[in-house]
């Protein structure tokens, strides 16, 4: 299940909280929560990208920092408060950031749209009014095969600026 572990540690339960539900999971100590999220817990929207934490694919929210999931073991995300794309927002009540994507048409394939989406939310989190260069910074990390970075940096400024189409 897991290739980026290259030796078993032990079973433990861990306390997870994840969009604020509570939730135990019996798992190697090490292993990486990416696996816990998607595999464990069927949270399918957090995508697997590198394993390297090198593409930004699978970035989650750990107490409002967006960090790597596939380099995060399980025990460093105990009793913090995790946040998962599937807790930014729902179908009928779209996070701004969700909406400001949908109006630009910032994702094309897709697939890296859930990690920036949390790196993001966690930038408007701590500094609501950022620049575009703060954008751009905070968004650094995450590759995007399609090349629509700069219409994401447009949805992100529009997000801010709690402008609708
Ligand atoms: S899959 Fe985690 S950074 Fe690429
Ligand atoms: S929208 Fe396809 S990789 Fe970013």
């Amino acid at each position: 299940m897991n290739p980026n572990q290259s030796s078993a540690s032990p079973l433990r339960s861990v306390s997870l909280n994840i969009n604020g539900r509570s939730v135990h999971i019996e798992a190697e100590d090490n292993t990486p929560l990416v696996y816990i999220l998607r595999d464990a817990l069927g949270l399918k929207g957090t995508r697997l990208g590198c394993g390297q934490s090198q593409c930004g694919a699978c970035h989650v929210m750990l107490d409002g920092v967006s960090v790597p999931s596939c380099d995060t073991p399980l025990w460093a995300a105990e009793n913090k408060a995790l946040i998962t794309i599937e807790g930014l927002g729902q179908p009928d009540a779209l996070h701004a950031l969700q909406q400001a994507f949908i109006d630009e048409q910032a994702a094309q394939c897709g697939y890296c749209v859930s990690g920036i989406l949390v790196s993001a939310a966690a930038l408007l989190a701590k500094c609501p009014q950022p620049s575009e260069a703060q954008v751009r910074e905070a968004l650094d990390a995450h590759l995007c095969r399609c090349g629509a970075h700069n219409r994401m940096v447009r949805a992100v400024l529009k997000a801010a600026a709690g402008v609708q189409a």
